[in-house]
């Protein structure tokens, strides 16, 4: 992994005035946001890098006192490494589904407690299923993407025959586009989890407004599924605004820029279309009309036995996880929803299920392809 921070250069201009113009950095946000829009941005950045404190309503039991702790790598909004991995612990009930087995009804194991002189154990007869922390980079491009958008290559019954399917998870009301499979539809739906859930720190459910408008002051909160724990701060402990703050602060966060493509990082585009991998990873998907270069569906597939893990979510079974996006994957390691891929080539080599034929079809090339499609994936 490189894990340098390169700055990329975008050639614009045609005719007489050719210039550079410099895409944002990783971490920065994107270009062109109004003095608002900025501000907020600022104050967002700030909540998820402010490491709370028990007088905040931090606990009673926690994995980490910020969100930076599991996004930080290699700088914030990034990834961590597997030491920062988390439990999912649950049961199978006979209808299949996936029910919490954690104390007060939670599904992520706590390691620290105020209160608690040892760790909570973990019960018997339970399903345990780790998670390592993806970055967070651009994730305001798959919020803007209608439902229609992702919809679109959706193929549930594989109707072209080609052994991939790939299915929309559905959030309610909303298309799921966040999450390891896809399992929730809004920026603001996941905000409040790892909050609660690693922090002990309780929300309610602000109005956040469409994409690209400002939060308006004073911010109405419709009482849908506040959050309440019994540590002595009164609920909600994250004033609605912040939370709201926070949601512009991820959606404005920019995208990673790629890196200028040699001969050989274009012999491995060449490649990676040719073997299948944009089945999935889809270079372009439309947002409203703009090119987001994401390399991802955002859809879940079956990935088979191998990376299966139990843990049902919404409408994707234990087998099903969405295409991971691939643009910054040069920033980070370890790769796949539990990190237990060190290397870009071992991650490949792991894909089954849907994916069986074209990782076959990655593992027979010979090595000078593989390594092309490696060093394609290190500029993007
Ligand atoms: C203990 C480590 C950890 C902490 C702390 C943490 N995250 Fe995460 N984050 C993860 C993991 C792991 C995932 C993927 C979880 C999944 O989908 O099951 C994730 C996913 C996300 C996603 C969705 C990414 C995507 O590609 O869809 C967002 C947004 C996010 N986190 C924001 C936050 C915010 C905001 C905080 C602070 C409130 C936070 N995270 C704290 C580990 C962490
Ligand atoms: C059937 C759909 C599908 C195909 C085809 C596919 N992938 Fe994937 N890919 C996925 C899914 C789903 C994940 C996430 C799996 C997980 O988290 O366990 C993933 C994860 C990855 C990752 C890890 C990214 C990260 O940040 O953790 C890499 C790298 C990758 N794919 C590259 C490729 C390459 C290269 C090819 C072609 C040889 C390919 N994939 C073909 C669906 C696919």
């Amino acid at each position: 992994m490189r894990r340098g921070i390169a700055v990329a250069l975008l050639l614009v201009g045609c005719g007489g005035g050719s210039g550079a113009v410099a895409l944002p950095q990783l971490g920065d946000p994107n270009p062109g946001l109004s003095a608002g829009m900025l501000a907020a941005f600022d104050r967002g950045r700030e909540i998820f890098v402010r490491r709370f404190a028990r007088a905040d309503g931090h606990g009673p039991d926690f994995n980490v006192d910020s969100c930076k702790s599991c996004h930080e790598i290699p700088v914030v909004g990034g990834s961590a490494p597997l030491y920062r991995n988390f439990f999912l612990v649950g049961r199978i009930q006979p209808n299949g589904a996936f029910t919490p087995a954690m104390e007060n009804n939670q599904f992520v194991a706590r390691t620290f407690s105020y209160e608690r002189p040892k760790r909570e154990t973990i019960p018997a007869d339970t399903v345990l299923a780790q998670r390592n922390a993806p970055p967070i980079f651009g994730l305001g491009v798959f919020e803007r993407l209608s439902a229609d958008e992702i919809a679109a290559n959706a193929d549930p019954t594989d109707a072209d025959g080609d052994g991939i399917s790939g299915r929309t998870n559905i959030d309610g009301p909303l298309i799921g586009r966040f999450g390891y499979k896809s399992q929730e539809g809004s920026l603001i739906d996941f905000v409040r989890g790892p909050f609660f859930n690693h922090m002990g720190l309780t929300s309610d459910f602000p109005f956040v407004p469409p994409p690209g408008q400002l939060p308006a002051a004073p911010q109405v909160a419709p009482p849908a599924t506040p959050l309440v724990d019994d540590d002595g701060v009164p609920d909600p402990e994250l004033p609605d605004a912040d939370l709201v703050d926070l949601v512009m602060f991820l959606r404005e966060l920019a995208p990673p820029a790629p890196l200028p493509m040699d001969a050989t990082a274009r012999r491995g585009e060449e490649v990676f279309l040719a073997v299948g991998c944009a089945k999935c990873h889809i270079p372009n998907l439309k947002q409203s009309g703009a090119p987001a270069l994401a390399y991802t569906d955002l859809l879940i597939h079956d990935m088979g036995p191998a990376l299966a893990d139990e843990v049902t979510q919404l409408l994707a079974s234990g087998s099903e996880f969405r295409t991971q996006p691939l643009w910054g994957v040069r920033h980070h390691a370890p790769f796949l929803h539990d990190g237990r891929a060190a290397t870009l080539d071992e991650a490949i080599r792991l894909h089954g299920g849907e994916a069986e034929a074209v990782r076959d079809a990655y593992v027979a090339l010979p090595q000078a392809d593989k390594d092309a499609i490696i060093a394609f994936l290190e500029t993007r």
